[in-house]
């Protein structure tokens, strides 16, 4: 038998009675794979991670830990939200590492967009090594993969090129999603209780920030990006209906502006939204002009070094998603 395989007849997890009855079915296998033993998990704070420590929290408590490592380049608020929720509420055993400069500084005059892709890979590599070795008597390694990343249809994590653990620290893999599809994980970590904007948020890319602040990254116009990609999901979430995808990117270039009589340059933000189904095309849905306003004003007014606020409404293809 094909172990990657969906079942056929495996009823898609579509109500919260279907996803109970998953969620039993997998702590029991989760018990019974793992014993007593330890596990450990990277811990984004995406759905797919979240979904997994949940589980895991329910079937063998702490004998999971949780690594959550900061690069930085995450939106304003996640690292304390996943602190919250699955430190503080679900009581997980999580080891949070605040690796910021470690990534900035390997980022420092990285322009190239794969080359900085390779190296945001490459220091989490490393910083999760790093934690796994200070840990005794770990043996599983659990993962988020879901049945797409199997399939490898979706391009979203078909850009993952973070290669992996050394040898010496394979550990036994423990995939309890893995032939979930995208909807039927939100079913299930929602039945988890997961609060929404964990279960619902928009794909977010695993280098972060660090594919929107264009070019070499430098540490204010990131933070300048950060600021103003709170403003545009705050603004943009106030919508009935929210685009499929919402953020900003921050081109490496400085445009005019005036101030007190005084023409000086600034930076330029671009909004981005965008509708697609599997993300292999997109398009661009309408946003109300009041909405964009707003979005310009704010942060026009608050976030330091921003004189100009752009819309792109480029559809995929020819442009992709982001913008490197
Ligand atoms: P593009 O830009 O190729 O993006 O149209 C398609 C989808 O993939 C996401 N994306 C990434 N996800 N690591 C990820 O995990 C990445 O390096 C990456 N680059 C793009 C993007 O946000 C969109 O949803």
């Amino acid at each position: 038998m094909d172990t990657n395989k969906r079942d056929e007849n495996m009823v898609r997890i579509t109500t919260p009675e279907l996803a109970n009855e998953f969620i039993g079915t997998q702590i029991k296998a989760l018990r019974e794979q793992i014993g007593d033993k330890k596990v450990l998990l990277a811990l984004s704070g995406g759905v797919d991670s979240s979904v997994v420590a949940a589980l895991l929290i329910k079937a063998v408590g702490d004998q999971l830990v949780c690594v959550h490592v900061n690069h930085g380049l995450l939106r304003k608020g996640e690292p304390e939200q996943v602190i919250k929720v699955f430190r503080d509420e679900l009581k997980a055993n999580l080891i949070y590492v605040d690796a910021t400069d470690r990534f900035l500084d390997k980022l420092a005059g990285v322009a190239e967009p794969e080359k900085k892709r390779k190296v945001i890979g490459a220091e989490f590599i490393r910083i999760f090594e790093e934690e796994a070795r200070k840990l005794s008597g770990i043996n599983f390694l659990a993962q988020g993969t879901i049945y797409p990343d199997i399939l490898e249809s979706g391009p979203v994590k078909a850009h993952h090129n973070v290669g992996g653990l050394p040898d010496d620290l394979k550990f036994e893999l423990v995939e309890p999603i893995k032939f979930l599809f995208k909807d039927e994980v939100r079913v299930v970590g929602k039945a988890l209780g997961l609060p929404d904007n964990m279960v619902y948020r928009q794909p977010f890319p695993g280098p972060g920030l660090g594919v929107r602040c264009i070019g070499a990254i430098t540490r204010d116009r990131l933070e300048a990006l950060r600021e103003a990609d709170a403003i545009v999901r705050e603004e943009i979430e106030k919508l009935d209906k929210t685009p499929w995808q919402y953020f900003c990117a921050i081109p490496d270039i400085k445009s005019t502006g005036i101030k007190d009589g005084k023409r000086y340059m600034g930076w330029v933000v671009v909004i981005r939204t965008v509708n697609t189904v599997d993300a292999v095309t997109a398009t661009v849905p309408e946003i109300p002009f009041a909405t964009l306003c707003t979005i310009r004003d704010r942060i026009i007014a608050s976030v330091p070094g921003v004189n100009r606020v752009a819309w792109d409404i480029s559809e995929k293809p020819v442009s992709t998603i982001e913008w490197e």
